[in-house]
């Protein structure tokens, strides 16, 4: 097929930028659809840290000697680049965590142990939300009494202001959901559904890991009380991400894991507390991470997270156009506004069977529940197979992942 019209040809020349993109796969070329699950890393995250632990390292915020003023200053430069990524007011309102499941379960439990909630309390998620966006908040529930409620999708897999506020009620605390849902791509009307919030006095939480490796964020613009991503889904290393907590909700919230860090004094009788961010960083961190982070940022911020947009919106359509047109393949979900990825299913093979197909073509997809099961129920699919792209992602990988689908056809005699 023709390349598409519209592509930014400094994003189409990112994939060099990628070593590991160039490995063959089952002797073909790798097509690697898989970035939502994980994204690959360029060669300025992994000189980056290289570099850090070749000529920087030590432990942060402990030592009188320069190397350790030096890592804590790379670690909080760090926390400076993700304020400026999201656009948040101060510093002290990122957290590093290890992603997003920390900070969800982070302010799902200092919150359930505020005493902010009471019994009969409610928050509400969507139907869509991935299982770090659902259990956390069960497990609050269950230590606090509060009430779930579940915001319903369309049968395109819309989820609209309307239907969060359908489930909203005089007693609801909190909306949590996801910026762009991980199975269907849809993009939630996250600002409208904040801002109302916020007239209500409801809190808000944003689980943005889907969003921020496909768009400009801006928690000021969206007026959210929390956002949250992971490191490695944007092109960072795993086991570091952020949580954007207002100021003034992170100062009252009690402290969550204890031990070094996070205190300003012990003694056997009692123990004060640090100010945010410290106050939720206990223990040595993942100092490298946060540096790799960093440089991760530094690396899409180079392309323009709305040329990424731009550039990412051609590649999606071509996708979502070419496997439209394959018979016998039904996409689950047709959001009216879609960032990353593509799920779809088969006429009669198991999305494990076309997975497994697909790898031999060298397509690299997920299959299965995508860890949204409550998602599956709502398309009433067991599982699906999602294509999902990155900033490296070219239309030649749908073509790839058609090919192949035509491979399973032939196998499974369709
Ligand atoms: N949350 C990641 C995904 O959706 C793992 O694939």
């Amino acid at each position: 097929m023709n390349a598409p019209a519209g592509q930014n040809p400094e994003i189409l020349a990112a994939r060099d930028d990628f070593p590991l993109l160039a490995r063959p796969m089952n002797g073909r070329p790798l097509a690697f659809l898989d970035s939502a699950a994980s994204a690959q890393k360029p060669r300025a995250v992994l000189d980056g840290l290289r570099d850090f632990y070749e000529s920087e390292y030590a432990n942060v915020h402990r030592g009188v000697y320069l190397l350790s003023a030096q890592a804590t200053d790379r670690y909080e430069a760090a926390r400076e680049t993700v304020r400026r990524f999201l656009n948040a007011g101060r510093p002290e309102e990122i957290v590093f965590t290890r992603g997003a499941t920390e900070a969800i379960n982070l302010v799902a439990e200092t919150l359930g142990r505020s005493g902010r909630l009471e019994p009969d309390d409610e928050i509400v998620l969507t139907v869509l939300e991935h299982h770090s966006n659902i259990v956390p908040w069960q497990l609050m529930r269950d230590a606090t009494g509060v009430r779930i409620r579940a915001a319903a999708a369309d049968q395109d897999g819309n989820v609209d202001v309307e239907a969060v506020f359908r489930e909203v009620t005089d007693r609801t605390k909190l909306i949590a959901f996801s910026h762009v849902s991980n199975t269907t791509g849809t993009v939630l009307p996250a600002r409208e559904i904040c801002h109302r919030a916020r007239e209500r006095g409801i809190l808000t939480l944003v689980d943005g890991c889907q969003a921020v490796p496909h768009a400009a964020v801006d928690v000021a613009d969206l007026a959210c009380d929390f956002y949250t991503f992971s490191g490695h889904k944007l092109y960072g290393p795993s086991g570091i991400g952020a949580l954007y907590g207002r100021l003034d909700l992170l100062t009252s919230l009690p402290p969550w894991q204890g031990g070094g860090s996070m205190i300003e004094e012990v003694t056997f009788e009692r123990t004060t507390y640090a100010p945010p961010p410290a106050r939720y960083e206990a223990g040595t961190p993942n100092i490298a991470g946060a540096v790799g982070l960093a440089a991760a940022i530094d690396y899409v911020q180079r392309f323009g997270s709305e040329n990424i947009q731009r550039h990412e919106s051609v590649v999606l359509k071509y996708g979502v156009d070419r496997l439209q047109a394959v018979d016998g393949v039904r996409l689950i979900g047709t959001p009216r506004h879609r960032a990353g990825s593509i799920s779809f299913v088969m006429d009669d093979v198991h999305p494990h069977d076309v997975g497994t197909v697909l790898d031999r073509e060298g397509v690299a997809v997920r299959v299965g529940h995508h860890c949204a099961q409550p998602a599956m129920r709502h398309f009433d699919v067991p599982a699906t197979i999602r294509a999902s792209l990155g900033i490296y992602t070219h239309a030649s990988d749908f073509d790839a992942l058609v090919e192949g689908l035509g491979k399973v056809k032939g196998l499974f005699q369709l």
